[in-house]
C-alpha cells in the first residue's frame, strides 16, 4: 500500500494553481466554492496528489480518473464508467494533505491526518472515546495526554473512513489499544478485529497520520509511507498539464 503526504506550509494559491489543470470539471467547481483560500489549497493539493498516486499504481494517466461518492459519501475511483481495481482514501488538514491507495478493488481502506498537538478537551474526549481509551489516556503522564488523544482520534477516524460510514456507525462500538494500534470491537458488534491492520506516523513533526485496512485472511501488505513535495508532484503530473496548460475540449 502506498501512503503519500504533501506538506503545504508556506504555499499559496499561486503555487497550487497549476495543479488545477489535472482536476476534472467537478473538482474544479468544488474548489471554486470554498470561501477560504486555505480550504481550496488543501482540496486542490489533495486531489492532485490522489490522481498522481492512482496513476503511479494503476497505470492510467492522472487526469483519467473519476471519483464517485458511495452511499455515505466515501468516494471510489472509476476509469471511464467502470470501477477501477484500486482503492484509496484521502485526507486534508492544516498544513498537509495525504492519500493512501492500494491495488485492491473495494478495499476497506481509511486514512486520516490531524494536527498532532491540537489536543482534545475533556468533555469532547468523554463523548468520542470509550472507557478503555479514557483509562489508557489517564495512565499517560499529563504532558503526553494531548498527543495520546490525537493518536486515538486519528486511528478512530481511519477506521470510520475505512468502513465509509463516518460517525454514523457509532463511536462507542469500537476502541483502540496502543501500542501498537489494535482495533477492538464492543461485544455483539459484528466483525473480526484481527482482520484489520493499522499504522500511524508523526509526519513533519506536527501532523499525525493514521491508516487502516481490512486485510481479511490475506497477508498484510507492505506499507510504503512516502513524503512528497510540490515540485516533485508537478513533475510527476507532467510538465504540460500541471504547468497550467489549458485542457482540450472534452477533457472532462
Ligand atoms: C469524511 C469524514 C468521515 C472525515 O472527515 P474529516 O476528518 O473532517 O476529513 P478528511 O480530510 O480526513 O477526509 C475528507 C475526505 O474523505 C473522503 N470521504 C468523504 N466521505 C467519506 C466517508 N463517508 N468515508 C470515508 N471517506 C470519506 C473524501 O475524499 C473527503 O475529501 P474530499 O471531500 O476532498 O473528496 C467526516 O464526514 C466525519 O464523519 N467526520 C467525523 C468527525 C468526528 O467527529 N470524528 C470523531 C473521531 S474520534
Amino acid at each position: 500500500m502506498l501512503i503519500r503526504t504533501l506538506p503545504l506550509r508556506g504555499l499559496g494559491e499561486a503555487e497550487i494553481a497549476p495543479l488545477l489543470a489535472v482536476l476534472d470539471g467537478t473538482e474544479r467547481a468544488r474548489a471554486e466554492r470554498f470561501a477560504f483560500a486555505r480550504n481550496r489549497i488543501q482540496f486542490v493539493a489533495a486531489h492532485a496528489l490522489t490522481r498522481a498516486t492512482l496513476a503511479a499504481i494503476g497505470g492510467a494517466p492522472p487526469a483519467a480518473w473519476r471519483f464517485v461518492p458511495g452511499p455515505h459519501g466515501k468516494p471510489a475511483a472509476l476509469l471511464g464508467d467502470r470501477p477501477s481495481a484500486l482503492s484509496f482514501n484521502l485526507s486534508h488538514t492544516e498544513g498537509m494533505v495525504g492519500v493512501a491507495a492500494i491495488a485492491v478493488p473495494e478495499a476497506m481502506l481509511g486514512f486520516d491526518l490531524e494536527p498532532a498537538r491540537r489536543g482534545v478537551s475533556e468533555r469532547l474526549a468523554r463523548s468520542v472515546f470509550r472507557p478503555e481509551e479514557l483509562a489508557w489516556l489517564a495512565a499517560l503522564p499529563p504532558a503526553e495526554r494531548g498527543f495520546g488523544a490525537m493518536r486515538l482520534w486519528t486511528l478512530k477516524e481511519a477506521f470510520i473512513k475505512a468502513t465509509g460510514r463516518g460517525v454514523g456507525q457509532g463511536l462507542s462500538t469500537f476502541w483502540f489499544e496502543l501500542p501498537p494500534p489494535r482495533l477492538r470491537l464492543a461485544p455483539g458488534v459484528p466483525g473480526r478485529p484481527e482482520e484489520w491492520l493499522f499504522d500511524q506516523r508523526l509526519l513533519g513533526g506536527d501532523v499525525l497520520g493514521a491508516v487502516g485496512l481490512r486485510c481479511g485472511d490475506g497477508a498484510p501488505p507492505r506499507l510504503d509511507w512516502q513524503g512528497c513535495d510540490l515540485p516533485a508532484l508537478r513533475r510527476e503530473l507532467g510538465g504540460e498539464r500541471a504547468s497550467g496548460a489549458r485542457r482540450g475540449p472534452g477533457a472532462d
